[in-house]
């Protein structure tokens, strides 16, 4: 059935708007235009406009637009077809008969979906054949059971440009062209699009196959081939999975959205059935829309990397204009380097589950992604960030949503720049929700006397922090240095705090100990993290074992310390350099020369020290 243009106008100028409004809300006139209360959001004095010439009621409360159809679509939930003919009995109009060319445009697609399940038969049956061997094999290493093979509809496209072709003859060359499966190029011979690849089917809703990722075995570019946008496949309204997690996400009222294929395969294994992906792109609008209709928060895993930070930013701020009442994102970060699917080979299905247990929510990402975009040390860098915010919240279509959140960023903004001391504790509840943070923080601090460690040192101030959950006996030794790192990375800094004020409030600590009070914090996962091979190989940082020789501890422990006063001293040292060599650049004398070069010196023998603490082979 086909509606034209001309037809929709004619039942539109056909329909009163304000009348058909009138029937579900109070409307009244109000000079050339109709006003009522929007219907879209909760409000007390009108805002709600609605124009009987244009044909369109606008809110200016909340943006609610359309005209008739889509009042009827928006306000009553009827589907588009029913709105039209519910509409046109009123205007007495008639609605077209089916059009023979929509009726053929809908054959066609049935035959497309045939088209496609043979290919996949056809893939299965290449897979299970001789040819499949290999990919067989790579499926096995990569720890992908035969019952998920099953379920998941695995083939394989021999490496030849007419074997498909050849096999899915009888459905004809335009068929297994239009589907995506045949490659044409100008007036040259089709051929194969899947050529040496593992396949795997992409289903709709329904679970009918209609596209296909194909997966290089071993190394190689492109890693996944995809089939192209076909009349059945719209990449950016498709969500690898779907068919599965939408029943799976009714049992846990949960999302979760990964990013590629293999990882929602491992986790579908693993027993995370409530898993979707995008296709190799952001997640879209359409997507995210889809996937509220399943779930009101939906939890998006990103790499805890910088790559995948920045891509779990921009989904946060992609969602911002569609975010409609109820509706949000939370997050999770992996740690660094792993997706999904890495994560549960290496440490198994209860270190995801216990990432997932504590979800990020949208409010908290943005506003922890800008704090820590940049050192907050001037008055410039902390209205930068009150600024950014602020735009973001500007993003926000949703006017009631808009302002919670302004008032959120505003309390946080607060709290972190004007709160008097005696309520710095509760910043720390606020950003580290720590349990002994706060302990730490009502220590009197002499802000003059914070360093800020970002950059490089970052990474070494990571390794202390893994060094002191590894050896906690050492953090009471090292209060006083420690409570003057100020860290560009607010995880962490939360981290030592807690650490700081557990070490406080415990005389004696063991690693174990330390880990069973953490694991109540939302901490537990960075400390965790840290433990991991990936932290700087330092003496400190390695794992011991139970019966390590006292020498032995002495030394990491010596080496922590140095560490400590290395971080903790550089920013200093390296203003003193600076200063020292602007003065050699001004008045070049013995004695700012020697003093210069002596800083150097200094600077070298920090970095040399750190070296040889990475670089010690019969350590342990
Ligand atoms: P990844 O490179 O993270 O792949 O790409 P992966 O899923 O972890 O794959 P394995 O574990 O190496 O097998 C994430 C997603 O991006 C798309 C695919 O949808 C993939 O699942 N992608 C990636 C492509 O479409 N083409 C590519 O060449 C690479
Ligand atoms: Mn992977």
């Amino acid at each position: 059935m086909t509606l034209t243009p001309q037809w929709l106008d004619e039942l539109r100028s056909r329909t009163t708007l304000s009348t058909l409004i009138g029937r579900t809300v109070k409307v009244q006139k109000a000079g050339r235009e109709f006003k009522a209360c929007c219907p879209f959001h909760n409000e007390k004095t009108p805002s709600f406009t609605i124009n009987d010439e244009k044909g369109f009621y606008h809110c200016f409360g909340c943006g609610a637009h359309g005209d008739a159809i889509r009042w009827m679509t928006e306000q009553r939930g009827l589907g588009f077809m029913d709105a039209v003919k519910d509409l046109a009995a009123e205007a007495q109009m008639e609605v077209p008969a089916p059009d023979p060319r929509a009726a053929q445009r809908q054959e066609q697609r049935a035959t497309l979906h045939d088209v496609m399940a043979a290919a996949q038969d056809w893939f299965v049956t290449q897979f299970n054949g001789i040819e499949g061997t290999q990919a067989r094999e790579y499926l096995k290493n990569r720890g992908i059971s035969e019952e998920t093979i099953r379920e998941f509809g695995f083939g394989f496209a021999p490496n030849s440009r007419g074997m498909l072709k050849e096999a899915l003859s009888s459905h004809g060359m335009d068929l297994l062209i239009e589907g995506g499966l045949l490659i044409k190029v100008d007036d040259k011979d089709p051929y194969d699009r899947f050529r040496g690849r593992l396949m795997i089917p992409i289903r709709d809703p329904r679970g009918r196959v209609i596209a296909f990722g194909g997966r290089i075995l071993g190394d190689g570019e492109p890693k996944y081939l995809n089939s192209p946008d076909t009349p059945l496949f719209d990449k950016g309204r498709t969500l690898y999975n779907l068919d599965k997690a939408s029943p799976a996400s009714r049992q846990t009222g949960r999302i979760l959205v990964v990013e590629g294929y293999m990882d929602a395969i491992a986790l579908a294994q693993a027993g995370f059935e409530d898993v979707v992906a995008p296709l190799g792109t952001a997640l879209t609008e359409h997507q995210i829309e889809r996937i509220w209709k399943m779930v009101e928060a939906p939890i998006l895993c990103f790499d805890g990397d910088s790559a995948g930070q920045k891509a779990a930013m921009r989904g946060a701020l992609r969602a911002l204009p569609i975010l409609k009442p109820a509706h949000s994102l939370n997050f999770i970060s992996l740690p660094a380097g792993q997706d999904p699917d890495d994560l549960i080979r290496s440490e198994g299905p209860q270190a995801f589950a216990a990432l997932v247990a504590k979800p990020q929510m949208l409010g908290d990402k943005i506003w922890q992604v800008e704090y820590d975009a940049e050192p907050l040390i001037t008055p410039e860098a902390k209205a930068g960030l009150k600024k950014r915010v602020a735009d973001h919240v500007r993003d926000i279509a949703d006017p009631d949503i808009a302002q919670h959140y302004r008032q959120d960023f505003q309390e946080r903004y607060q709290q972190v720049f004007f709160a008097k001391k005696d309520d710095r504790s509760q910043q720390f509840r606020r950003f580290g929700k720590g349990h002994y943070g706060g302990l730490f923080s009502n220590r009197p601090k002499d802000e003059t006397k914070s360093v800020l460690v970002e950059g490089h040192d970052l990474r070494i101030a990571r390794a202390i922090v893994g060094g002191l959950v590894r050896h906690p006996s050492q953090i009471s030794k090292h209060f006083e240095e420690l409570s003057t790192i100020k860290m560009a990375d607010s995880q962490l800094q939360t981290l030592l705090s807690e650490l700081i004020g557990v070490a406080l409030s415990k005389e004696t600590l063991d690693m174990q100990g330390l880990l069973t009070i953490l694991e109540q914090t939302d901490c537990y996962n960075v400390a965790k993290g840290l433990l991991r091979a990936d932290a700087l190989n330092f003496t400190f940082n390695r794992k011991l074992p139970e019966d390590t020789p006292s020498e032995t501890l002495e030394r990491a422990h010596r080496d922590l310390a140095e560490a400590i006063k290395v971080v903790t001293a550089r920013p200093g040292l390296e203003a003193a350099l600076a200063e020292a060599t602007r003065q050699v650049q001004d008045d070049l004398t013995d004695e700012s020369f020697a003093e210069q070069q002596r800083l150097l010196k200094a600077k070298q023998e920090f970095n040399d020290r750190l070296v040889e603490m990475t670089q010690v082979d019969d350590f342990a």
